[in-house]
């Protein structure tokens, strides 16, 4: 039996893409409805009670586009919204976030070593990732850095280049991130710059952005739960809370292909 209803994801704007683009590979006959609170954004900034007021707002839209499942594509929204989350939706649909899958990769590749993590303020200072990690009892230890500026630089099509290139090494350097044997990428913005830090760092480093890990976890899940479906039948939807031309141009850099971002308001 298949289950046409969409697959729901959210992010803070258009980072979330990178995670929806590993979706769309690996589940391409699945709908996706996408929202992007580019109102709000960045959520690595704010507090926890604001990202979680969103993210109830957010799947409020999603539960009414009737999502058979919603994938928080944010490490920010995932470390301080997926418990609230999980509570408030309850049994009505599946909540999967970013973290998890990430973690269960992690202790099951990095065992007895030391692993690195970079991510946006909030979810570093939310030690999530450190709590899911210690509670493997895997002997890893894991070192986490906040590194703030990567999402507006990558955001204004900064990558690639000198000024990126300073900047991560900078952070690469930092006395948290030496002799590591993984690096985990804890932003959805951060898989566009996966091949700048390989470059800037020793090959040896083993390099984990969490799109394609929960990409395939929802599969799995998808799978267990017989809730495949075997045909797209309508267009994907990309619903932003503020538009911008701006907003558009650069989601197509995060996703590949050119959208068409819809404006819908979270307070309507
Ligand atoms: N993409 C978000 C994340 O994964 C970060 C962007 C933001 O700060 O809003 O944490």
């Amino acid at each position: 039996m298949k289950n046409n209803q969409p697959i729901g994801l959210f992010d803070s704007g258009i980072g979330g893409l990178t995670v929806a683009k590993a979706v769309k590979k690996i589940l391409p006959n699945e709908r996706i409805i996408y929202f992007g609170d580019t109102a709000h954004l960045p959520y690595g900034d704010k507090s926890e009670a604001a990202i979680q007021s969103y993210s109830i707002k957010i799947a409020d839209v999603l539960l009414k586009a009737k999502c058979k499942v919603i994938l928080i594509a944010c490490n920010s929204a995932s470390s301080s919204s997926y418990e609230l989350l999980k509570e408030y939706v309850g049994k009505r649909v599946k909540i999967i976030n970013v973290i998890d899958p990430m973690v269960r990769f992690v202790g099951a590749n990095f065992p007895n070593r030391k692993v690195g993590l970079i991510g946006t303020k909030r979810t570093v200072l939310s030690e999530v990732y450190d709590q899911k990690i210690k509670a493997l009892d895997a002997d890893i230890s894991l070192k986490s850095l906040a590194t703030p500026l990567l999402v507006p630089m990558i955001e204004e099509g900064y990558f690639n280049n000198k000024i990126s290139h300073e900047i991560i090494e900078e952070y690469l350097a930092h006395k948290q991130l030496q002799n590591i044997d993984g690096l985990i990428l804890g932003c959805t913005h951060y898989p566009l710059i996966k091949d700048e830090i390989q470059l800037l760092t020793s090959n040896d480093l083993e390099i984990v952005d969490s799109a394609h890990v929960v990409a395939l976890s929802l599969k799995q899940y998808l799978e267990e739960e017989n809730l495949k479906n075997d045909k797209v039948e309508e267009p994907d939807l990309f619903m932003v809370s503020d538009f911008t031309t701006s907003f558009e141009s650069s989601a197509n850099m995060f996703f590949d292909s050119p959208i068409k971002l819809i404006k819908h308001s979270l307070w309507d």
